[in-house]
């Protein structure tokens, strides 16, 4: 429909390869919506006839139901929508459609539709899958585990602090997500191919119609940026990145060397030779469609990083890799938070493996510290403890007053203190005193609990509000098209 000023038509092959018309199903109806707000403008301005603008938006409505023939010949759904719009309304009315605008504004008024509902659902699932959590974390308060740092064991924690940490990054996920959307919701639409457009369009009415928190002032950069696109690819590629760390815990975490927790059968896969596997492929997928989603990123910088300014079709490209971005961490979420609801968590292998090692070694030597010794002298000497009772394969509080006294002769220190101190100390009696803000003391995950809890309140309630601000502002575009059609 384009082609006027060109000699020949595209070669299946050549249309084949311009085409965008496949991934743009996912944009279909921000197009009409879009389309559906510029033209009601065009009339409010009087720019085209009530005549007119009744017919461009049946046609329009009538194509919300539409399942688009994408083997129409059509280079993507922009000139298909205005092609059956001209086909049902009529050239003297449908014709008029197009005015004042281009697909550059168009195209990324519609990848700005799909990203802020993309973020809206992400910020949904965040929030359940946090929940998840912090319910999981419920459960778990007592539950002790060794805390690990180089995947060896460090000191001795609950489960519940290990959930309560990852809820915390994904707080953090929702909070980027959340700021990334104020830099999305902001119109392009009007802003022609490049340099605006002479006839007397209004901005700020399509902006608010479609539910935009602003426009994007200067035309040039309206058309031409998709930082927005990176900005959001890259959050979710961190996000993911997330994910991918949980996964790697639990698949950890469900060998059988650690038998620390069992994954419900659904999340996982037997092996077709191995009758006795039940392996975790589900979260080796998080790890593997996490790589993809940085893929992805890179996919979109290496796109824009040398693009002169002004659209360029090379930013056709970039929409499968924000499509594929959306739908992987949408699902991630999804399977994550079903993974946590139906996780079994074997809670006497988790503390057998903590009372097994010397974690309680920082303990005592904090215990030291508090008869004022200094704390480098207590560390030795824990250190000493740890290293005969190691070599003498026996716990702590196994260690005679012979042994202890070998330790402490170079000091001054009491060897019948150091003795109390040992029986004294449990990987309970541990997590008792274990007092400080944010710790893995059982104080602190009470108290963290109640607080995440009010968190995800306060947290649903923007999320909510969010959601509901689009839905009025479409809602109110529908009713005011009903009302001029019918
Ligand atoms: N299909 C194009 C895209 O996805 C739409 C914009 C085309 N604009 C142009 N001037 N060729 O980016």
């Amino acid at each position: 429909m384009y082609r006027s000023r060109l000699g020949t038509d595209l070669s299946d092959i050549t249309l084949d390869y311009v085409s965008s018309i496949n991934d743009d199903s996912q944009i279909a109806l921000y197009d009409i919506l879009g389309s559906q707000a510029h033209v009601l403008m065009l009339y409010e301005n009087k720019i085209i006839t009530k005549n007119d603008v009744k017919k461009i938006l049946s046609a329009l409505e009538s194509l919300k139901n539409e399942k688009f023939d994408v083997s129409s010949g059509a280079e993507d759904i922009h000139e298909l929508i205005e092609t059956l719009v001209i086909k049902k309304a009529g050239m003297t009315s449908g014709g008029k459609m197009h005015t004042a605008r281009s697909r550059n504004d168009q195209v990324t008024l519609d990848i700005r539709m799909k990203i802020r509902d993309d973020i809206n659902i992400i910020c949904n699932c965040l929030l359940d899958t946090i929940e998840a959590l912090v319910s999981l974390a419920k459960n778990h308060q007592k539950t002790i585990m060794p805390l690990y740092t180089h995947l060896q064991q460090a000191q001795v924690g609950l489960f519940s602090h290990y959930l309560l940490a990852q809820a915390d990054v994904l707080f953090r996920d929702f909070d980027r997500l959340y700021a990334t959307f104020s830099h999305v919701n902001q119109s392009p639409l009007g802003a022609g191919p490049v340099g605006g457009t002479s006839i007397a369009i209004d901005r700020h009415s399509t902006a608010k119609m479609l539910g935009f928190d602003g426009i994007l002032e200067n035309s040039l950069d309206a058309t031409s940026t998709r930082d927005f696109v990176a900005e959001y690819v890259a959050m979710i590629a961190i996000l993911m990145t997330n994910l991918s760390r949980i996964s790697e815990d639990f698949v950890i975490w469900s060998t059988s060397e650690f038998s620390f927790i069992e994954l419900a059968d659904e999340f996982t896969s037997p092996s077709s030779v191995m009758p006795q596997k039940k392996n975790p492929d589900i979260l080796e997928l998080t790890r593997g469609k996490t790589a993809q989603v940085i893929g992805n990123l890179t996919a979109i910088l290496t796109t824009i990083k040398g693009l002169a300014s002004g659209y360029g079709r090379d930013l056709q490209q970039i929409k499968s890799s924000i499509w594929s971005t959306s739908k992987i961490s949408i699902s991630a979420l999804l399977i994550l938070k079903s993974i946590l609801l139906t996780l079994h968590v074997n809670e006497k292998e988790m503390k057998k493996a903590a009372e097994y090692s010397y974690l309680i070694a920082l303990d005592i030597a904090e215990k030291l510290v508090q008869s004022g010794i200094p704390f480098r002298t207590t560390h030795k000497i824990a250190g000493g403890l740890v290293q005969i009772a190691h070599q003498s394969n026996k716990s702590m509080n196994k260690l005679s007053m012979k042994e202890i006294s070998k330790i402490t002769q170079e000091t001054k220190i009491d060897p019948n203190l150091v003795m109390k101190i040992i029986q004294s100390t449990t990987v309970t009696s541990s997590l008792k005193e274990r007092k400080s803000f944010g710790s893995s003391g059982y104080d602190e995950q009470k108290r963290m609990i109640e607080d995440r809890v009010k968190k995800i309140n306060d947290y649903r309630i923007s999320a909510t509000k969010r959601d509901n601000d689009i839905s009025k502002a479409l809602d109110d575009l529908s009713n005011k098209i009903i009302e001029l059609i019918k």
